[in-house]
């Protein structure tokens, strides 16, 4: 059983700058700027309240890896971002559980250059998880 941290929630928005201004409103700091991921074609936007840390993640272009699932969610949360203990077994455990991997680890810009790899569950959907 892995050691997960919960590290943000991943948060789809269309406009990115109107999307920062309304969780201004609503009482959230912004933590890092946007920040464009030239891997994944988007564009990323830390901010938190409470605790709690959202991810902006705003589509760059047609081919931006987010493309399809903005077509289809519109603005909404759409993942959650889990920070690894021990992150080859962590991974290794959670394919072997149910979770399918839908891309590689790979270097996120925005989080320093640190590995992600997304994984979807038939039950819960996308998480992410963080090296
Ligand atoms: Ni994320």
């Amino acid at each position: 059983m892995p050691t997960l941290t919960i590290h943000h929630i991943g948060y789809l928005v269309k406009k990115i700058d109107k999307a920062v201004q309304a969780f201004l409103a609503l009482g959230y700091r912004i933590e890092q700027d946007a920040v464009y991921d030239d891997i994944r074609k988007v564009t990323i936007c830390f901010l938190v309240k409470d605790g709690y840390r959202v991810e902006l993640v705003s589509p760059a272009s047609e081919d931006s890896v987010v493309a399809g699932l903005m077509k289809k969610y519109k603005n909404c949360p759409y993942h959650i971002c889990y920070e690894a203990s021990d992150f080859d077994a962590d991974y290794a455990w959670l394919t072997a559980n149910g979770f399918i991997a839908i891309d590689s680890p790979t270097p996120a810009p925005a989080l320093g250059g640190r590995e992600v790899v997304f994984l979807n569950s038939a039950v819960i959907g996308i998480i992410e998880l963080l090296r």
